[in-house]
């Protein structure tokens, strides 16, 4: 692979600033934002006056603890634009993002906000190895979601090459990867996959392709994973986050030289762990719930914000601002069997370790009589895909998910390709259990 590590002069002063010089900053843009927030949208004045709490009592970082929190219901019960802190006309952009049940939530920008967003977004793929000149192809789906424009304003800004791809026609992005020989590729983990899987089809070989790096995000994915994708493109793999509430793709982003989790550019964001349960904050290092509070945003201030996403807060290593723990799920995408926690992640770690397997996986849930049951859907890899082969697999990956996880699960190993292939983020969980 090759070395994309940075020099010095690539970084921004903030990046490598002290600790003190970050707090005192965050400090400064917090008081600004509380007080954003409570003059300008009357949801946090109405919150922040029932709690006995005004943004002059903010008197430390520590002190956001006193604030209420905010949550994607909020967005719902306001939407479509009750919580944008400036009028409608500074708004230059809306994005949404479409969850499954309810209404979408809407996400305002003000010209301010989508700069601070490109700049941000090209912080996270310099961090990512990528510089100016450099060619990125970007497969994010565009339109309402946040990801195709957020990483095209980010290339656009960086000064490389954008390839405005979007999602689908996975012929097509292999053919362009083959004839443009990009550097870089944008795109979920799991769409990776089948481009993978398409250059295959097309008789190339991913290792010579001209991709150095590739950065993914907008779902979960797992260090395995990683590993995967590493070695069948011999190009590096980092993980990008970002949720539409608090800007898009680009909140926090790995660095290539240590790839050890992602920096979260704490100079926009203030980052919380909060047991979800109780609503406390917890120490750096202990597993919870990511909070955040927008430092900068003027569009739609978010305080306290409660992702649903389990992390953990870790000191800074390539970076001095504190880095997230990989995702390991959401909250809403638990599984509990018998009493016993899954996440999909943990899944895909036994799915990565087995022999004989292709990296496509789905779970599926469902009644056994009363109680709920769980069936893992996997793929044999064409050089394994004999009767003897996939019956040993299937043993062996139940086996691993009973010892490792700790749960008994019915597992199906199909022929290749019986597995549904992802053009976005992956749907992970099939839930039948309502079907009986
Ligand atoms: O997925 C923004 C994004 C686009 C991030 C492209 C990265 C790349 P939403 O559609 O609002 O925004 O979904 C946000 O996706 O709360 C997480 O649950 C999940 N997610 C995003 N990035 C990661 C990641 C975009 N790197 C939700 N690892 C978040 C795990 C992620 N989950």
């Amino acid at each position: 692979m090759k070395d994309l590590s940075p020099k010095p002069s690539d970084l921004e002063p903030i990046e490598v600033a002290s600790l003190d010089e970050i707090q005192a900053l965050q400090l400064k843009r917090m008081k600004w934002s509380l007080r954003h927030a409570y003059d300008n949208v009357a949801m946090y004045k109405t919150r922040f006056d029932a709690a006995g709490v005004h943004p002059d009592d903010l008197n430390s970082l520590a002190d956001i603890a006193k604030f209420p929190f905010t949550y994607k219901d909020d967005l719902r019960d306001n939407y479509p634009f009750g919580l944008l802190a400036v009028p409608r006309s500074e708004i230059i952009r809306f994005h949404a993002s479409s969850g499954t049940t309810g209404k979408s939530t809407v996400v305002g920008y003000t010209k301010g906000d989508i700069d601070n967003w490109a700049d941000l977004g090209a912080r996270s793929l310099r961090a990512s190895g990528l510089r100016k000149g450099d060619m990125v192809h970007n497969a994010y789906g565009y339109g309402l979601f946040t990801g195709g424009l957020g990483a095209h304003y980010a290339i656009e800004r960086l000064g490389a090459t954008v390839v405005p791809m979007g999602g689908g026609q996975t012929e097509k992005q292999v053919t362009l990867i083959n004839d443009f020989r990009p550097d870089g590729i944008m795109v979920t983990p799991s769409y990776m996959l089948n481009i993978l899987e398409a250059f295959h089809k097309a008789g190339l070989d991913p290792r010579e392709s001209s991709l150095s790096v590739g950065i993914f995000g907008a779902e979960p994915w797992t260090n395995a994973m990683r590993e995967e994708v590493e070695a069948a493109f011999d190009m590096h793999a980092v993980d990008i986050y970002g949720l539409s509430e608090i800007m898009g793709p680009g909140v926090a982003n790995e660095c290539v030289e240590t790839k050890d989790g992602l920096h979260i550019w704490e100079d926009h964001f203030y980052p919380e762990i909060i047991n979800p349960e109780t609503g406390e904050v917890v120490e750096d290092g202990q597993p919870g719930e990511l909070v955040f509070t927008t430092l900068t945003k003027q569009g739609l201030p978010m305080i306290r914000y409660r992702t649903r996403d389990l992390s953990r807060l870790l000191p800074g290593t390539a970076r001095s601002m504190r880095r997230m723990e990989k995702i390991t799920g959401r909250s809403d995408d638990m599984i509990i069997l018998r009493g016993v926690n899954v996440f999909p992640t943990q899944i895909e770690e036994q799915v990565m370790a087995t022999g004989g397997l292709a990296p496509y996986y789905q779970i599926e849930l469902y009644k056994s009589g009363r109680m709920d049951a769980m069936r893992v859907l996997v793929e044999a890899t064409p050089k394994a895909a004999g009767a003897a082969s996939k019956a040993a697999a299937e043993r062996m990956l139940s086996k691993r998910i009973k010892d490792m996880v700790g749960v008994s699960t019915e597992v199906i190993v199909g022929d290749p390709g019986t597995v549904a292939r992802s053009l976005g983020k992956a749907v992970r969980v099939i839930d039948n259990r309502a079907r009986g």
